[in-house]
């Protein structure tokens, strides 16, 4: 039974035409105040308009209209709902951490498609929410996982997203900057995957970002100066004493990187030894291997 409404408390069907004229006055898709709504509520998006006569809760109702105006001010919807689903689960996410994008799981379907010992050790470079460092350790039972990042604000959400997971006993985290020391001590070297999605966007580009990106997303996991590269350059330049000989790297790029790193790949450690599109035709992946 619906409770008594309050004199302040706005309908259903009111709260949400209110959030579809905030959203579309920005320029978004009407559509997304229902989702936020349906979001809020715990509710699918259809009971709204069967429940449209319906009060909404003042507590709900204060919630939603602060999601809309941070919605309408460009931060992604990932931030408000402090999730986003990877490769078929949910990571916790926040503003520490980059939101996960579809096409790394191309990388994901990359790396679990490479032979690898029954025991595989695996380094998850740039780990951010650990989304790439958890789907492995989930999809290989028996990998061990170093997840590394230079942030200790994203070491800390990929903690929670490991423990989430059920998997904080096999997956290691560490402050590290790139391959910096992993080849020895603790970490240990020996590694037979790396996976790595560094930051790669030309910081020149940065006012031609979607703002829900450029405002929101920490700079740290975007950038990488030299055209986007210098991240790739160094790692193609340090992380082979960290690996196994012929052991694996498979890692994301931006669109446009394949040359300049194909042919840093030739001085480096490592060679190339194939290249994956993503949905829209870019070449998205790379695959190396340790010469010997
Ligand atoms: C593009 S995000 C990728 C996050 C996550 N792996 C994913 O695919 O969603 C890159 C991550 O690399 C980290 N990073 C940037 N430079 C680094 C460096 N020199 N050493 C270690 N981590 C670095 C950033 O803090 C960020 O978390």
């Amino acid at each position: 039974m619906a409770s008594a409404r309050t004199p302040d408390e706005p309908l259903i069907g009111e709260l949400l035409e209110e959030g579809r004229r905030r959203l579309a006055g920005a320029g978004l898709a009407r559509r997304e105040a229902a989702l936020l709504l349906a979001h809020r509520r715990g509710t699918g998006e259809a009971q709204h308009l069967a429940r449209d006569r319906e009060p909404a809760g003042t507590h709900h109702a204060a919630r939603y209209r602060e999601w809309t105006a941070r919605r309408a001010a460009g931060e992604p919807a990932a931030y408000l709902f402090g999730e986003r689903e990877f490769y078929g689960r949910p990571f916790s996410v926040d503003r520490r951490v980059l939101v996960p994008r579809p096409e790394t799981e191309l990388l994901v379907e990359t790396a679990l498609s490479l032979p690898l010992p029954a025991r595989p050790r695996l380094l998850d470079l740039g780990t951010g929410s650990g989304c790439l460092a958890v789907t492995l350790a989930l999809e290989l039972p028996e990998a061990r996982v170093l997840a590394t990042d230079r942030s200790t604000g994203a070491l800390a959400v990929a903690r929670g997203n490991a423990r989430r997971h059920g998997v904080g006993d096999r997956i290691h985290l560490l402050a590290a900057d790139l391959a910096t020391g992993l080849a020895t001590g603790l970490a240990g070297g020996g590694f037979d995957l790396v996976v790595t999605n560094p930051p790669y966007v030309d910081p020149g580009e940065r006012d031609a970002l979607p703002a829900t990106v450029r405002d929101f997303e920490p700079p740290a996991a975007l950038f990488a100066p030299g055209h986007g590269l210098s991240v790739w350059l160094r790692l193609l330049a340090e992380v082979g004493p960290a690996m196994s000989p012929r052991a694996w790297l498979t890692g994301e790029i931006g669109c446009g990187q394949l040359p300049a790193l194909a042919a840093a790949a030739e001085r480096s450690a490592l060679a190339l030894e194939g290249v994956r599109d993503d949905l829209a035709g870019i070449p998205r992946v790379v695959v190396l291997r340790r010469r010997a």
